[in-house]
């Protein structure tokens, strides 16, 4: 009798506890974070940490799921997914945005127009930085911050030691105009192409190569395929973290003020973690004695900057002149 009692309590307070979990479920906010890279890159870990701290900071308000590798979404459709509500938050590369009409985001393209991290970082957090992000507004997006990743090298299976070794090759290339023409000015045939579909279009031949961060180039296992790197670091490639505009100013302040807080954290770890993540991914190309890589010369690096310094000017008039001209006086460049 007794034992039959203490079930009869127990399987109240079971039921009690999953009706009360079944409400709190119900009025749990789902964030769904999208991205096209491996989780073990300078973005992957941060989209996480961002969602550590976010679940955190809202005390189980919010669920933020990501989803890393193209799983939910490419290039092109995470977009417009975006717009769309089907997902709340992104952090594309800059050199996506110009399909959404968003051009002056290519100016981050130009070859050889950040020195150095340095100036990238001033840049960004500065009044260029900020005009960018609030021209999202009017296409229902809020940009909500800029996380880092690296400057570029090349990669093919032939030697690349000058700009004369790129003539003809085909090159993948992210839907940016400014990397067309960059491409254009070396010779090479560009081709845009989802960042998903690059490992198999480089074992198949369907182009010869590609550029990227060292930190992309050895977590899509591109050092398996392409049989020599070049150390160019001729361009930067980082991101704008995004959300749907009217999701994220739909928030209850509460939850919008942990999230902020999230994002800021979660925005300073991606920069102190992307250096050494491009580090380690360089290094670890090295040790797999898969691919070679070339250190350019000075005076090969001389012929790089020759070849390539005429697409600012070429691009000046789809980016904007006087964007290019405001990014040059905050980095210091005449
Ligand atoms: C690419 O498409 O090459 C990369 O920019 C992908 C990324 O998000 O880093």
């Amino acid at each position: 009798m007794r034992k039959v009692a203490h079930y009869a309590v127990l399987g109240l307070a079971l039921s009690a506890g999953v009706a009360w979990s079944g409400v709190a479920l119900a009025q749990q906010i789902v964030v769904k974070f999208s991205h096209v890279v491996a989780p073990d890159t300078p973005k992957g870990k941060a989209a996480d940490k961002f969602k550590e701290l976010g679940e955190k900071y809202t005390n189980g308000k919010v669920k933020i799921e990501v989803y890393p590798n193209s799983q939910l979404y490419k290039d092109k459709e995470e977009l417009e997914a975006l717009q769309l509500g089907s997902v709340q938050l992104l952090a594309p590369s800059l050199a996506k945005f110009g399909p959404l009409g968003a051009r002056e985001f290519e100016a981050f393209d130009i070859p050889y127009i950040f020195p150095d991290k340095a100036a990238l970082q001033k840049v960004v957090n500065g009044p260029v930085g900020k005009s960018l992000l609030s021209k999202l507004d009017s296409k229902g997006i809020a940009g909500l911050a800029y996380w880092d990743n690296g400057f570029k090298i090349m990669t093919s299976n032939k030697p690349m030691k000058t700009p004369d070794d790129m003539l003809g090759m085909k090159l993948r290339i992210q839907s940016s105009k400014v990397l067309e023409a960059q491409m254009k000015a070396l010779g090479a045939v560009p081709q845009v192409m989802a960042f998903s579909e690059v490992y198999q279009a480089l074992q198949t031949g369907v182009v010869d190569g590609t550029e990227n961060t060292p930190s992309n180039t050895y977590t899509q296992k591109v050092h398996e395929v392409q049989a020599h790197g070049t150390i160019t670091n001729h361009g930067y490639i980082g991101y704008a973290v995004i959300a749907n505009k009217k999701f994220w100013d739909g928030l209850p302040a509460d939850v919008r003020a942990g999230l902020d807080k999230a994002m800021a954290e979660a925005t300073v770890y991606a920069n102190d973690i992307a250096q050494k993540e491009n580090d380690d991914a360089m290094e670890a190309m090295k040790k797999s004695g898969k691919i070679k890589f070339h250190t350019p010369t000075d005076a090969e690096r001389a012929q790089w900057m020759k070849a390539l310094k005429p697409v600012q000017q070429e691009m000046a008039s789809r980016v904007g002149k006087d964007l290019i001209e405001q990014i040059n006086k905050e980095t210091g460049a005449k």
